[in-house]
């Protein structure tokens, strides 16, 4: 099971005051309401994350390390800004990175664990990643690396977790693994994979970019060795951070310039960081923190808020998923990929895939569009996934994300479009 850090007592998510915090959800178009059901392939900043980036750039925008004012409150948001996500992430602020994106990253961190590898070692990579948990590793092959791919049940698209057991063995040295599909929302058992990963005396690398906005993370309780996530799918800017444990971001030489320290974090962050983006960042974890504690007033710290934010966000996602599964299933000639009975849904996110005889995804998806709903067509880069259904060639799925801003009546709206849609 997914670990989910409980709480003691109910939340309730005030929806009013969340989409008040979005300006962009006000928007026509085409005139139509505009539905963001785009999250999976990045969401909406609230409107402090626009006014930290501009404030940044009006008043403080500077280099790190100069012995003058507006550099050194740069040094100090940027303190602020990873101390915010190590609460995110329930971790130290000295074991979180900063990078453009978590692709970016995870070759950073691929090339310097390379480093260390080379013939007969094995990496263990599944089928339900995206391909920036796929690649970066795959590319170790030119070190005599052995990959193994875990394969994922087609019914369901869940892992099969026996599978995964399998492939880890005594080479094994790392074990790259999502915390939830980006494509058919499945949640995986990271905790199970991290510990069968330390079992094999192996390192675990968890992608948690699609889980981030819909589950809370823990990386002490999971123990993971690594863990990675994009800001920009969490409600905060078009940036990327990775956690490393201390020992490993110390003891690990990533490739750098001589003059860039040899301490953590900042050795693993190579020339200037993008610094509005770093102040966009805290401003999110801000908008998280008021968000928990608008729903429990009674918590006292920050990654409390956190906490009952994301169980406020779990509730109504829940409510919005039960609804837009059974509508869905609903249409005639429609397929749902991925976990689609109610009892099995603590095993997934509020993100669906469909394919309707007769339309193409892209055909979908630009009808929804025109009316104002803001889908996905393709494969999203989870592409052993497409291929493995055999949906590649067809022009993949389309995909609708909800995210906890959305709304139960936005749900309705789009099964709506989408049964005139189809007929
Ligand atoms: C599950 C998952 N992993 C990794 C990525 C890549 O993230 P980034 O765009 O930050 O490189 C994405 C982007 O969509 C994703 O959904």
């Amino acid at each position: 099971m997914p670990i989910l850090e409980q709480t003691t007592s109910s939340t309730a998510l005030d929806l009013a005051w969340v989409r008040s915090q979005f300006p962009a959800l006000a928007q026509i178009v085409h005139g139509h309401p505009a539905v963001f059901l785009d999250g999976p392939g990045g969401t909406q900043v609230p409107q402090r994350v626009i006014d930290a980036i501009a404030d940044y750039l009006s008043r403080n925008n500077a280099n790190t390390g100069g012995a003058y004012h507006t550099s050194r409150n740069t040094d100090r948001m940027i303190a602020e800004a990873r101390s915010a996500m190590g609460d995110f992430l329930n971790c130290d602020a000295d074991e979180i990175v900063f990078g453009p994106n978590m692709t970016t990253l995870t070759y950073a961190m691929s090339r310097a664990l390379g480093r260390e590898l080379g013939s007969g070692d094995e990496i263990v990579l599944t089928l339900l990643d995206h391909d920036a948990n796929f690649s970066p590793w795959k590319a170790l092959e030119e070190k005599g690396v052995v990959i193994r791919t875990v394969k994922f049940n087609e019914e369901d698209c869940t892992l099969d977790m026996r599978d995964l057991a399998a492939k880890i063995g005594k080479n094994t040295r790392l074990v790259a693994v999502g915390y939830a599909s980006n494509a058919v929302g499945t949640i995986n058992d990271v905790a199970e994979v991290v510990r069968l990963a330390r079992q094999a005396g192996a390192l675990s690398y968890i992608d948690a970019v699609h889980y981030a906005p819909h589950g809370p993370i823990d990386v002490r309780a999971l123990d993971c060795d690594f863990m990675v996530c994009s800001t920009y799918k969490f409600f905060g800017p078009h940036m990327g951070v990775l956690y490393g444990k201390r020992e490993h971001l110390k003891r690990l030489r990533p490739y750098k310039v001589r003059p860039n320290t040899d301490h953590i974090p900042n050795c693993w962050e190579w020339g200037t960081l993008n610094h509005e983006c770093i102040a966009g960042i805290k401003a999110c974890v801000d908008y998280w923190e008021e968000l928990g504690r608008r729903a429990k007033p009674e918590v006292t710290t920050r990654r409390a808020a956190i906490l009952a934010a994301h169980e406020a966000i779990h509730q109504h996602e829940r409510k919005m998923t039960e609804k837009m599964i059974a509508g869905l299933l609903a249409i005639p000639r429609l397929t749902l990929y991925g976990i689609s009975a109610p009892r099995h849904f603590d095993n997934r996110c509020a993100t669906c895939v469909v394919r309707i005889e007769g339309h193409t995804p892209l055909e979908l998806a630009t009808k929804l569009g025109e009316r104002g709903f803001f889908t996905w067509d393709g494969n999203y880069y989870a592409l052993n996934l497409t291929e493995q259904l055999d949906v590649e060639r067809l022009g993949g799925f389309l995909r609708i994300g909800l995210v906890h801003y959305n709304t139960i009546e936005e749900v309705e709206r789009l099964l709506a479009a989408l049964r005139e849609i189809v007929g």
